[in-house]
């Protein structure tokens, strides 16, 4: 069994695939303005639980790309009742945005898939149109361990957010999950792993499966349940410079290109 094959196994039965619930990510209605007409993007968007429920209520256009067909079967599922969804099974790392086109990009719990937190970021806000919403969930330091034992600690809430502002986003909001939100996430992933086997007919394949499953699972699960792992979604905008060049009465000079404040600004 392949990773793909376990994490279908263990979020079988969940939709939204992240320590976080429904009415937190609803917040995000609100953090994106989200209305009729816009034009959503979601990279590693799982079972698209956010873009799904957005299309049921408003006439979004929304793309969703991810690697894993067993939730994009799900995504597809059921046409939503007013906007217009579309899914590439595809890897991220693939797809090419034209520069600026989208209102709202989402990445909740793939970055990696980007690259990593800081490339992901890049890529987003270089998708996103000036002022569009910029939303990347992922793990954070929630405390920072006495002793590292040479592990790769993930950003803390507030380098996060400066993370996000120096590569181009205005952060508004940041959503955290709760250690109830961590301990249902991790433990369905552990409930659902151990009681699988028994649905499956083959012996060979169950004790093959089940061993790997129980691997994987053994070792996302201690990983997630660190003391120190917390996870954070952080709302941001993609900065728009040419409002903050008119503001600040900015032009580029004719000698070297270079935007000059030509005027205080008021
Ligand atoms: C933690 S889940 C989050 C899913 C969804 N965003 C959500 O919050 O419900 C990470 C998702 O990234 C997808 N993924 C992993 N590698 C990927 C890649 N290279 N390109 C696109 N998606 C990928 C996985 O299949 C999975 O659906």
């Amino acid at each position: 069994m392949d990773h793909q094959g376990y994490w279908a196994i263990a979020e079988a039965d969940i939709e939204i695939q992240n320590p976080v619930t429904d009415r937190k990510l609803r917040l995000l209605d609100d953090y994106c303005d989200i209305r009729d007409g816009l034009r959503v993007l979601d990279i590693g968007c799982g079972k698209a639980w956010v873009m799904r429920q957005w299309a049921e209520r408003l006439t979004i256009e929304g793309t969703g790309l991810d690697i894993n067909p067993a939730f994009l079967e799900v995504a597809r599922r059921k046409p939503p009742a007013r906007g217009r969804l579309q899914f590439i099974e595809a890897p991220a790392e693939q797809f090419s945005p034209t520069p600026a086109s989208y209102d709202v990009v989402l990445c909740l719990g793939a970055s990696f898939a980007l690259g990593g937190f800081v490339q992901a970021v890049d890529w987003m806000t270089s998708a996103a149109k000036p002022g569009g919403a910029v939303v990347i969930g992922d793990l954070t330091l929630k405390h920072r361990p006495v002793v590292n034992a040479h592990q790769h600690l993930p950003l803390d809430p507030v380098d996060l957010v400066a993370t996000v502002q120096r590569h181009g986003a205005e952060v508004s909001a940041l959503i955290s999950a709760s250690d109830a939100d961590f301990e249902r996430y991790v433990s369905h992933h552990r409930h659902a792993t151990l009681r699988w086997p028994a649905s499956i007919q083959s012996i060979v394949t169950t004790t093959t499966c089940s061993k790997r499953a129980a691997a994987i699972g053994t070792t996302t699960s201690r990983r997630s349940a660190h003391t120190w792992a917390g996870s954070s979604l952080s709302a941001a905008r993609r900065t728009d410079y040419s409002a903050i060049r008119r503001k600040n009465r900015l032009t580029p000079t004719a000698k070297d290109g270079q935007w000059r404040c030509t005027m205080a600004s008021s």
